[in-house]
């Protein structure tokens, strides 16, 4: 069984800690989770930053998110940015914006050492569909938009695909999708997701992607990063 498995973005998601005692959300009437049970932190720094961000080099970088979530993964590229002095433009796209009630009782600023609660915050309460500059090194659009529909303005570095499972939401994983996704990317960018199953590599081959299997984090034998021909 997948560690993060069944939603659809109905019903009320819950607080729940992980293995590295960091928190994530679990629907529980569709069970499926945000992140990794192994460890949500450790999670996103091993398939976004390690592998994603940290094999890029241009500045500005410009990333595409499917699925903001929690903003996790815009924390830790918020961090790298201010810490490595790149300058990022970050766009995510989000169909099920979270209750800011619920995000700031999320635990993410308490354990990493140079994460900033008030941006942290300020990043969740920006309107919607208008581009921010979050500090100087970081500006942000947060679509609130189907990915399967929507127009995805600009061409983008690099990708954290970040959709839930592929059993769940077949419709994120189909090959239009990345099609689209690919469309939006420069020759030679970057995508990389959690997910490592087979009809995933596939549509992401048939789309003109490069598939390189890497190894996965804590609990998951393998993940992916794909890289556009
Ligand atoms: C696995 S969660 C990860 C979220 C986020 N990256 C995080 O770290 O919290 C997947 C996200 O995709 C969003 N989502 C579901 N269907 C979507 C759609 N059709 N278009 C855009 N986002 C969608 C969900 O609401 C959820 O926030």
């Amino acid at each position: 069984m997948s560690t993060r498995n069944k939603t659809g973005g109905t019903g009320k998601p819950v607080i729940i800690e992980t293995a590295d005692a960091s928190h994530t959300l679990s629907v529980p009437s569709l069970g499926e989770t945000y992140h990794s049970r192994h460890g949500a932190i450790q999670e996103s720094l091993h398939v976004f930053i390690k592998n994603g961000f940290r094999v890029t080099e241009q500045s500005p970088l410009r990333i595409l998110e499917v699925g903001f979530g929690t903003g996790l993964n815009a924390l830790l590229t918020l961090t790298e940015a201010d810490r490595e002095q790149r300058s990022i433009h970050y766009t995510t796209v989000e169909r099920y914006p979270l209750d800011t009630a619920l995000i700031s009782r999320l635990n993410y600023c308490q354990l990493l050492e140079e994460a900033d609660e008030s941006l942290f915050l300020r990043m969740h309460a920006l309107r919607w569909n208008e581009e921010h500059r979050l500090t100087e090194n970081f500006t942000l659009l947060k679509l609130h938009e189907d990915l399967t529909t929507c127009h995805l303005p600009g061409k983008y570095d690099l990708v954290y695909f970040d959709a839930f499972s592929a059993e769940v939401q077949p419709e994120m994983w189909s090959p239009e999708v990345f099609a689209g996704i690919s469309e939006a990317m420069v020759s030679g960018g970057v995508l990389v997701t959690y997910a490592a199953k087979g009809s995933v590599r596939r549509a992401l081959q048939q789309t003109g992607f490069r598939i390189e299997r890497l190894p996965g984090p804590p609990g998951k034998r393998e993940m992916i990063r794909a890289v556009k021909k």
